[in-house]
C-alpha cells in the first residue's frame, strides 16, 4: 500500500524515522541535507504530476494555539498529497485551552494519530509533547524557534544559488524566534549569519553561543551587531520579520519605535553592494513597517518562492519522520 522510494531508504533517512523535529539545533548536518534532497525530489514529482503516497493511512494532528496561514495550509495540503489525513485542532477546540497538560495530551494523541505538528507559545510545551508522546512531534513555531520555516528558507537559498556554504545571511530586526532558528540553520548549512538588531531586542545569548558552537566545524561566523547598513555589506541574503510577533501585540508601539531604523527598504538593499542579493521574509509581512512594498515586490525578493517551499520541505520532514517502521 505504501509507495517505496529509494530516497527514503538510506541510513540517514532510516535513522530519522520516529524522531521529532523540535529545533534545527538537534539535527545533524546529514539530516538537514537529507531533508533538502527529499524536498527536491518531492517538489519535482509534484510539479510533474507524479503521486507519492508515502504516508497512506497515516494521520497528523495539527495543533494551533496561535493563528496561521502558511503553516496550516502547507501542512494540511502536504499531508493530503502524501496520502495521509491531517486533523486541524485549534486552541478553541482542545482541552489544552482548559488546562489539560501537554504531557497528558501527548499520551492520548499517541493512541490515535501517527504524528503531531504544534504551533504554540512555550517551547517547553513542544518538548513535553515529544517527551511524553510516542509519536513524532514537529515544531510549527514557538516563541523561541521556527525550524520548519528556516529549513524552507535555506532550501530556497540552496535552490537559487546551488550552494549555501560560505554565503552570508543578514537578518535585520527583532532578535526573535526567526533570528534564533536562522542562526541554528546557518550553522548547519555553512552560511555565515549576522543578526542586526537594536541593543534592547537581541537574540538570546545562549542560542547565539550554541549556534556558534554548532557552526565551528563548517567555519561559520555568527555575529550580533546593531548597525543594519554596515551589517548588510556583501550580504547574499537580507532577511526580515514582523516587528511584533504573535502574542506581543501589546508591545507593537514600543517595538515599532525601536525597530524603525531597521526597515528593509531600497536603501538597505543598495547597501548590500551585491546585485544578486536576495530578500527574504517568513511572512506575514507588515508592508510599510519592516519591509517596503518596493522591496517586497522588487527584483531581489524571493518571498513567495520561500512560502511555496514550506510545502515541499515539510512534506519531506513528514515523510522522513513518519514513514512506516515495518516497511
Ligand atoms: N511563516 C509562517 O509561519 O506563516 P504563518 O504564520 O501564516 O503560518
Ligand atoms: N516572529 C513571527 C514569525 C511569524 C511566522 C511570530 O512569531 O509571529
Amino acid at each position: 500500500m505504501f509507495d517505496r522510494r529509494n530516497y527514503l531508504l538510506d541510513n540517514v533517512a532510516l535513522g530519522m524515522r520516529g524522531k521529532s523535529l523540535l529545533s534545527i539545533h538537534d539535527l545533524s548536518r546529514e539530516e538537514v541535507w537529507k531533508i533538502f534532497e527529499v524536498s527536491s525530489k518531492l517538489k519535482e514529482e509534484t510539479k510533474t504530476g507524479i503521486t507519492h503516497h508515502l504516508l497512506c493511512g497515516k494521520t497528523l494532528a495539527m495543533i494551533f494555539m496561535k493563528p496561521s496561514t502558511r503553516t496550516r495550509v502547507s501542512f494540511e495540503v502536504g499531508m493530503w498529497q502524501l496520502g495521509g489525513y491531517p486533523l486541524f485542532l485549534s486552541s478553541q477546540e482542545l482541552q489544552l485551552k482548559r488546562g489539560e497538560t501537554p504531557s497528558d495530551t501527548a499520551q492520548v494523541l499517541s493512541r490515535y494519530v501517527n504524528g503531531i505538528m504544534i504551533r504554540t507559545f512555550d517551547q517547553q510545551d513542544v518538548e513535553d509533547l515529544a517527551n511524553y508522546g510516542t509519536i513524532p512531534v514537529i515544531n510549527g513555531l514557538t516563541d523561541l524557534l521556527h525550524p520548519c520555516q528556516v529549513l524552507a528558507d535555506y532550501f530556497t537559498v540552496y535552490e537559487k544559488r546551488g550552494k549555501t556554504k560560505g554565503l552570508k545571511m543578514v537578518y535585520v530586526g527583532d532578535g526573535n524566534n526567526m533570528a534564533h532558528s536562522l542562526m541554528y540553520g546557518g550553522a548547519k548549512v555553512g552560511m555565515h549569519v549576522t543578526i542586526a538588531c537594536p541593543p534592547e531586542l537581541q537574540p538570546l545569548p545562549e542560542i547565539v553561543e550554541a549556534a556558534r558552537e554548532d557552526g565551528k566545524a563548517e567555519g561559520v561566523q555568527i555575529e550580533v551587531t546593531h548597525d543594519p547598513y554596515a551589517a548588510v555589506k556583501g550580504a547574499d541574503v537580507i532577511y526580515t520579520d514582523v516587528w511584533a510577533s504573535m502574542g506581543q501585540e501589546a508591545e507593537t508601539e514600543r517595538k515599532t519605535r525601536i525597530l524603525k531604523p531597521y526597515q528593509l527598504n531600497e536603501d538597505l538593499v543598495k547597501a548590500a553592494e551585491n546585485k544578486d542579493v536576495m530578500v527574504m521574509h517568513c511572512l506575514p509581512a507588515h508592508r510599510g513597517d519592516e519591509i517596503t512594498d518596493g522591496v517586497m515586490d522588487g527584483p531581489h525578493s524571493v518571498v513567495f518562492d520561500e512560502a511555496e517551499n514550506r510545502l515541499h520541505v515539510q512534506k519531506a520532514i513528514l515523510a522522513l519522520l513518519m514513514q512506516d517502521k515495518s516497511e
